[in-house]
């Protein structure tokens, strides 16, 4: 049961929000501050009040697992507990630690004074939700920042460290000793005398905005590609500017009307699925929590390539120290090199100092030796795809890496049992499916063999954290989880142009549903030889009784490999990385529909649509019946970190469920009919839509 606890300090009374994990802003949290508050302003034995947080940290906010419930509207509000602090006669301090955020600061901005802890991070991130600020936080924020910073501070969601928020005006003090006795000296100050200071009050930081829309539309013009397709950070904008042309009640007023239609919009939804989609994730039924794990503090990467040294360049940015080895000293510096450059490139933009890259060229070792693998706790293979050269690695990797030393490939088509077979500790092996660029994607798709152990999957998962990624654990089948869906979308996408559509004209529907590129926009940025070269390898045994789209190996024939040669599905300017749609492309189309018989016919937006993502959709539900990932939310994830899925439609099966499994279910069988074997329904996606159920509902 959510607790506030009180502490009688002197004439201070200090309340404890008390509610793991993060001091979440139920309603019986909110109940229990009030009760507090009151009896403290009734209680002649106390001068004033400090707020604090048990555990560790303040608070992360309102409790999002209550929203669209009937807790979520009961009384008292939030907005009420804040008043009743603001406007009370006894001071009322906010001693912070750890983390305030949401509507854990919103409830600091109605103290008198806030007081945090060094190492506290604060900020403003329901944006992130879908949603704004709900209990004044967009019209105190702005009284305390001015408006340019508390734009900057709601909109980015952004957490800012102490000293940060102290320079912004949104704290009044930053201590190094401990924040509750800091807070307590502060309540007894106040309570000796002096004006309280109540943020609503302050006029001077708006004042010069006021009736000057002219800032709100620049702003809105700053952040307008980078919030292509979100809701959320325009109600954030519109509420500020209610702030600086409103009296405070009619802004908070206003702001509480905003909040409840961004609450319950669809974007929202599907935000607050993909925040607990990735904490989800995390959970794995078959290990525990308490699962031994090894701390990785060592790593090795076996080749230097693309994909290898972003590898390494994860490891070294989170401090572990990484030994690369490469066949060839010539290739090995090669690829040191586009490290080298990949930071100094960071540096000259200035989001990296010298004196950081430094570190982190100094923690890399190169070597032609594997010998030098020794020691290193986990080891990742990146080399290109080719079993009998991944067999011979791990062979060799098992007789010198040391006992318990975890042994990863980062195959992303290749079974990873076999490869374990090529070793004798198959418990130790598993696969970490990095994505392109492997420095920048976030997404790690861990694959789990056969005989993989519940603790090497412990040591990843802890491992994929440390190095700043998130991981989804997912089984062995041709492209795990996400290329295979991958395939699934890029094939209708090959299809769709041989029967009328053209290249541009497939992208754009895909990028205007929100994706940062269409597929053959991110075909050409990815290289079209990868997937030409596999399919070459895979050409004896593709199904010959299924379509085939032979467009992209025409394409790659002519020497188009993508941006890399400047030309693919798009012609690209020197130096550019813009397409350019190319009538040479489209007269290979053209002829290519002719040799194949197929009469071009105009191919609508939506047609467009359906048949990418349905398709999509389908493979997941396949993916699911074989047991392949845990959960729908799982395959989410994946779709939104690795690639580029529009977080606010939270994921394509989340997608499903806002538009209707029985509506994707009739669409694919209306397909199927007329376009065959590809577009078969899946078992899975005919039982949940003839029992009105949703992938949220498994
Ligand atoms: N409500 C409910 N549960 C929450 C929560 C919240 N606000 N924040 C975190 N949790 C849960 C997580 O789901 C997770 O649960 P499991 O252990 O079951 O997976 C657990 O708390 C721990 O969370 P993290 O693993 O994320 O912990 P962390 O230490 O890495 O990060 C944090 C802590 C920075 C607070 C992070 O959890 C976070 O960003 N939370 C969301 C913060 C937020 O968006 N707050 C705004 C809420 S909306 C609001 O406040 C509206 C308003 O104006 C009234």
């Amino acid at each position: 049961m959510a607790e506030v606890t009180s502490e009688q300090r002197g004439r201070v009374r200090v309340l404890f929000l008390d509610n793991p994990p993060v001091n979440g802003l139920g309603f019986d949290l909110r109940t229990g501050l009030m009760a507090g508050i009151e009896a403290a302003m009734a209680d002649d034995d106390v001068d004033a009040v400090v707020i604090a947080g048990a555990g560790r940290m303040f608070s992360g906010g309102a409790d999002i697992t209550e929203f669209n419930t009937p807790k979520s509207s009961a009384e008292p509000f939030l907005t009420q507990v804040i008043t009743a602090i603001e406007t009370s006669s006894k001071p009322v301090v906010a001693a912070i630690h750890g983390v305030s955020a949401g509507g854990g600061l919103e409830l600091p901005l109605g103290c008198h004074y806030r007081i945090a802890a060094k190492g506290t991070r604060l900020g403003l991130p329901e944006v992130n939700l879908g949603i704004l600020p709900g209990a004044g936080g967009t019209q105190r924020m702005p009284r305390l920042t001015g408006v340019e910073a508390a734009l900057q501070l709601i909109v980015s969601g952004d957490l800012v460290p102490a000293e940060k928020a102290l320079a912004l005006g949104f704290v009044d003090e930053v201590t190094d000793g401990d924040v509750v006795d800091a807070g307590v000296a502060a309540g007894e100050r106040l309570a000796a005398g002096g004006e309280l200071r109540r943020s609503s009050e302050v006029e001077d930081k708006i004042a010069g905005a006021r009736g000057k829309p002219e800032i709100f539309e620049a702003f809105k013009k700053s952040i307008a590609r980078k919030a292509r397709g979100y809701e959320a950070p325009y109600a954030c904008i519109e509420s500020i500017e209610n702030a600086v042309n409103m009296p405070f009640d009619e802004g908070l007023a206003a702001e509480r009307e905003i909040f409840k239609r961004c609450v319950s919009s669809v974007q929202s939804k599907a935000l607050r699925h993909a925040f607990f989609a990735e904490r989800e994730a995390q959970k794995i039924p078959d290990v525990p929590k308490d699962t031994p794990k090894t701390d990785v503090t060592s790593a090795g990467v076996i080749g230097a390539g693309t994909m290898g040294g972003g590898i390494a360049m994860n490891f070294v940015n989170a401090g572990i120290p990484v030994t690369i080895v490469e066949a060839e000293q010539e290739n090995l510096d090669r690829g040191l090199g586009v490290i080298e450059k990949n930071y100094a490139n960071t540096v000259s933009k200035g989001r990296l100092s010298q004196d950081a890259m430094d570190t982190r060229m100094g923690l890399i070792t190169g070597t032609t030796d594997m010998n030098h693998l020794a020691q290193a706790e986990v080891v990742i293979e990146a080399v290109f795809e080719n079993m009998d050269l991944k067999k011979e690695i791990f062979g060799a990797l098992d007789k010198i890496c040391k006992p318990g030393a975890i042994l990863a490939s980062n195959t992303s088509t290749l079974d990873m049992d076999e490869i374990a077979s090529a070793t004798s500790r198959p418990e130790a092996v598993l696969g970490t499916h990095f994505f392109s660029p492997a420095n920048v994607m976030k997404l790690l798709e861990n694959v789990r063999a056969e005989k993989t152990s519940p603790e090497t999957i412990a040591t990843v998962m802890a491992m994929t954290k440390k190095i700043g990624k998130v991981g989804v654990l997912v089984g062995v089948c041709d492209g795990f989880v996400g290329n295979r869906m991958l395939y699934a979308y890029s094939r209708q996408a090959g299809f769709l142009i041989e029967e009328g559509a053209l290249p541009q004209d497939v992208d754009k529907v895909i990028f205007d549903f929100g994706f940062p590129m269409g597929p053959f926009a991110m075909g050409d940025l990815a290289g079209l030889d990868v997937g030409w070269r596999i399919r070459q390898e895979q050409e004896a045994t593709r199904p010959k009784d299924l379509r085939y789209s032979p467009t992209a190996d025409r394409v790659c024939e002519m020497g188009r490999f993508g941006q890399k040669t400047s030309a693919g599905w798009y012609r690209y300017e020197d130096g550019s990385r813009t397409p350019v749609p190319d009538p040479e492309i489209e007269a290979l189309i053209l002829s290519v529909s002719e040799e194949l018989g197929i009469e071009r016919r105009a191919v609508s937006d939506e047609e467009i649509l359906q048949r990418c993502m349905y398709p999509l959709i389908n493979e997941g539900a396949k993916i699911l019946e074989e047991g392949l990932a845990m959960r729908a939310s799982d395959i989410d994830v994946v779709w939104l970190y690795g690639y580029g899925f529009p977080r606010y439609r939270g994921g394509p099966m989340f997608y499903a469920d806002t538009v209707g499994v029985k509506h994707v279910y009739d669409t694919m069988s209306a397909l199927y009919d007329e376009h065959g074997e590809w577009l078969k329904p899946a078992p899975l996606l005919k039982s949940l839509a003839e029992s009105g159920k949703g992938f949220g509902d498994m």
